[in-house]
């Protein structure tokens, strides 16, 4: 029998003796030793299928720090990349893609060929089930359809997102194409993570919050609950984490409509607006602002305090409203683990 894991029983809405922590973009450019590895590969998609490489990454922060889970080194732009589009990463720029768009496109995109381009990525996970201490949690990952989508329109990181929401709002029935095909791609990926041994998932909709409440409705909020019931179906025991960041009060919305196990809130939220909002319907991950961790001290124990004296008492993850930055030195994120692990 293995032993239950913090994380997981807190998703499940079960009382732990802790407050389960983990970071967003905990493996990542503000650890030396992340710099040093990722120097070993000749661009950043390279680095995420290569499985020696990308375990390592993904154990960087775990030998480094208590915390209670490891999540998959990868990238959400690795589903547009296996159904077919040019992917490439700029250093200094950022992901680049060949931009589509309509419908058109997407003829030439091969989504029953993803699993097997993927195949490094499980393989990835597979040796993590093996090599991660039995008392941390394997989390794997996604991104939602709307933020591919938007990569995938704007060919890269958008400011506005002119085109896709010219697409989305303008073509709708043409843009539902776009969102079908790619709520399947990543369930298919979510899914093949679980049987390679993910034991959490989490969807990042990093872009939820560019769309109008109207719109966050139909091409956030509905893609991802109906990616989520496919996975309460077909992977019951896994737990989903659902991130629409940026959706101010939508978050409530993804509370009432029951989807996912806990919603992550980013720093903007006001916890006690999310006690009664959101954690009375499930669990909630966040939600300190990641420059806190770049400031440390007691500036940063008072933030965490903040948050741990209105949603410690329910169900929570803690974490980052977002992911950690670059300029994050690492002993202050040895101080905020202490903070979470010694409160009250
Ligand atoms: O530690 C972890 O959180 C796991 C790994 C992870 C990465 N990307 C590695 C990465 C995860 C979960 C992601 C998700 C991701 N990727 C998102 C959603 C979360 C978010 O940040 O909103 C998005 C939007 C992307 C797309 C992406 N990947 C961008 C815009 C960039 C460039 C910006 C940047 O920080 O460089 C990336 C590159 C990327 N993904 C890096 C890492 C560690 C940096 C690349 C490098 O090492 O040079």
């Amino acid at each position: 029998m293995t032993q239950p894991k913090t994380l997981v029983e807190t998703l499940h809405g079960r009382k732990t003796d802790r407050t389960p922590i983990w970071l967003m973009r905990q493996a990542g450019r503000y650890l030396p030793e992340y710099r040093a590895l990722r120097a070993q590969a000749k661009n950043f998609l390279d680095f995420c299928f290569t499985p020696d490489l990308a375990v390592e990454a993904t154990l960087q922060p775990i030998r480094r720090y208590d915390l209670d889970a490891a999540i998959l080194f990868s990238d959400i732009l690795v589903v547009p990349w296996g159904l077919g589009q040019k992917v490439w990463f700029e250093e200094g720029v950022g992901p680049l893609l060949e931009p589509i768009a309509g419908t058109d496109e997407l003829k030439r995109f091969e989504p029953q060929r993803m699993v097997e381009a993927l195949a490094p990525v499980y393989e990835t996970l597979r040796r993590l089930k093996t090599a991660l201490p039995a008392d941390r949690t394997l989390i794997g990952f996604a991104g939602a359809p709307w933020t591919l989508a938007s990569y995938m329109i704007e060919g890269g990181s958008s400011r506005d997102f002119a085109k896709a929401k010219l697409w989305a709002y303008g073509r709708p029935e043409s843009f539902q194409k776009l969102t079908d095909l790619l709520v399947d791609a990543v369930a298919t990926h979510l899914e093949a993570q679980v049987a390679a041994g993910a034991e959490v998932l989490q969807i990042f909709d990093s872009w939820a919050g560019a769309l109008d409440s109207a719109a966050m409705r139909r091409w956030s909020l509905e893609p991802i609950q109906a990616i989520v019931r496919r996975l309460n179906q077909t992977a019951p025991q896994v737990p989903v984490i659902v991130f629409p960041r940026g959706v101010v009060t939508g978050y409530r919305d993804f509370a009432e409509a029951g989807i996912g196990a806990a919603i992550s809130l980013d720093q903007h939220v006001d916890p006690a607006w999310a006690r009664d909002a959101v954690q009375s319907k499930c669990a909630v991950q966040g939600n300190l602002d990641p420059r806190w961790l770049v400031v440390g001290g007691e500036g940063m124990r008072a933030a965490i305090q903040r948050i741990l004296d209105v949603l410690g008492q329910g169900p929570l993850v803690f974490n980052l409203g977002h992911g950690c930055v670059p300029e994050t030195p690492p002993e202050h994120v040895t101080e905020l683990i202490a903070t979470v692990r010694s409160y009250r």
